[in-house]
């Protein structure tokens, strides 16, 4: 589960992380209010869960109450890398120095944690990393003996800090890893981290991520209401993993490899059709009867950004003609609510008994294709009509 901007920064706020005062607002008028509150230059920012809300124009100065209300209009009608912006934080303006980089996050491939650190921050670590990779140092973590105060003087030394200055965020880096750990976090990362003019560290913006499969030992229904949009919320009561992505073609798969090539083969053959990409994808599980691929249907279809959908099933231990029964059983319980095109590609296990039943149902949004290729190239095909 990713958190917003603001819910990292009340989480850093309880661990002693230092982070500025920072407020939610809905509405213009909101924010106004919220920047008389916090008074002086205030900061306007778009609480959407994607990075780069800066130069997507979802952060801006504000130097009165007037002004912030301004921007949060403005802001407030955006949407940033496909997700819309639908509540800002205004937060208090710093005065920056200096803009760090550090983040700590499960590292699966190698069994342990992973700090990374930079005295160059500011920019996406993505493009750190590719630009300037000396610049970023990467360390495992002992992940029982953790961070200590030793530990973070290290890694901040790794990542190029001057030693006095090491010496001055190794504390907060401590304290970031505290939040880590305790709140059964896969990701912190602070980008920037900075030095005020005063001369200060503070955390300015902060990502979270929570692993859900620690949930049992928090209680964060509040935060999750504030997490979900109603198409995730709805996935998760239908016990599906779906995810939101920025592009045309919806995706449905069965089984987590399947749905993850389903993806690239969207991206490749979205090349040839205008750079349409993957909108979301949606990973069925193992058995697709009728009822889960209504369901799933129901969620991308509920996506406003969804020009195609692509279904892409694999006949298993569910054979081929139950997920043709299922997508037609779907089709007929969503009725009208099914509007856009779907291409299918069944394969596996009685493929031609389900091929020959989506044959017979014959609906006109509905296209049977015999390849995964295939299937890409028209549903990509559809997305960019
Ligand atoms: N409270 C703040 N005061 C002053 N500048 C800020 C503040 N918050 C963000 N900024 C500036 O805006 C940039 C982008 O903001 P950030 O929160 O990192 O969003 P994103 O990473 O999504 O672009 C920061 O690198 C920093 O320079
Ligand atoms: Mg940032």
């Amino acid at each position: 589960m990713d958190l917003f901007e603001y819910q990292a920064r009340d989480l850093f706020e309880s661990y002693g992380v230092p982070v500025l005062q920072g407020l939610i607002a809905d509405t213009p008028e909101e924010a106004e209010a919220a920047a008389a509150k916090i008074g002086g230059v205030v900061v306007v920012k778009a609480q959407v869960k994607a990075g780069g809300r800066g130069k997507a124009g979802g952060v801006k100065v504000a130097k009165t109450p007037a002004e912030a209300r301004e921007h949060a209009e403005n802001i407030l009608k955006l949407t940033i890398k496909g997700h819309p912006v639908k509540r800002v934080m205004i937060a208090q303006g710093a005065a920056i120095d200096q803009e760090y980089y550090f983040s700590v996050l499960l590292d699966r491939a190698n069994r342990t944690f992973l700090s990374l650190c930079s005295v160059e921050g500011g920019m996406e670590i993505e493009q750190l990393a590719e630009e300037r990779p000396d610049a970023l140092a990467k360390i495992a973590i002992n992940a029982l003996t953790g961070i200590d105060l030793a530990k973070a003087r290290e890694i901040a030394l790794a990542g190029h800090f001057p030693a006095e200055l090491a010496d001055k965020v190794a504390p907060v880096i401590v304290k970031l890893y505290e939040v880590f750990v305790k709140e059964d976090a896969t990701l912190v990362e602070v980008n920037p981290l900075v030095l005020t003019k005063d001369g200060d560290i503070v955390a300015l913006d902060g990502k979270v991520s929570l692993d859900e499969n620690a949930e049992f030992r928090h209680s964060r229904e509040e935060m999750e209401r504030d997490v979900l949009d109603p198409l995730e919320a709805k996935a998760k009561a239908w016990n599906l993993n779906y995810v939101k992505l920025d592009g045309q073609v919806g995706v449905i798969g069965n089984g987590a490899g399947l749905t993850m090539s389903t993806l690239d083969v969207v991206a490749y053959a979205g090349e040839r059709h205008g750079g349409v990409k993957p909108a979301n994808f949606l990973d069925l599980g193992g058995g697709a009867s009728s009822e889960v691929m209504a369901n799933g249907l129901d969620v991308i279809l509920g996506d406003e950004q969804v020009k195609s959908v692509f279904v892409n099933v694999f006949g298993g231990i569910t054979a081929c003609d139950a997920v043709a029964n299922g997508i037609v059983g779907a089709l007929t319980k969503l009725g009208t609510t099914a509007s856009k095109p779907i291409v299918v590609r069944l394969d596996g296990n009685n493929v031609a008994e389900g091929r020959r039943i989506l044959a017979e149902y014959a609906h006109p949004l509905v296209t049977v294709a015999q390849t995964m290729d295939e299937a890409a190239d028209k549903a990509a095909e559809l997305a960019n009509k």
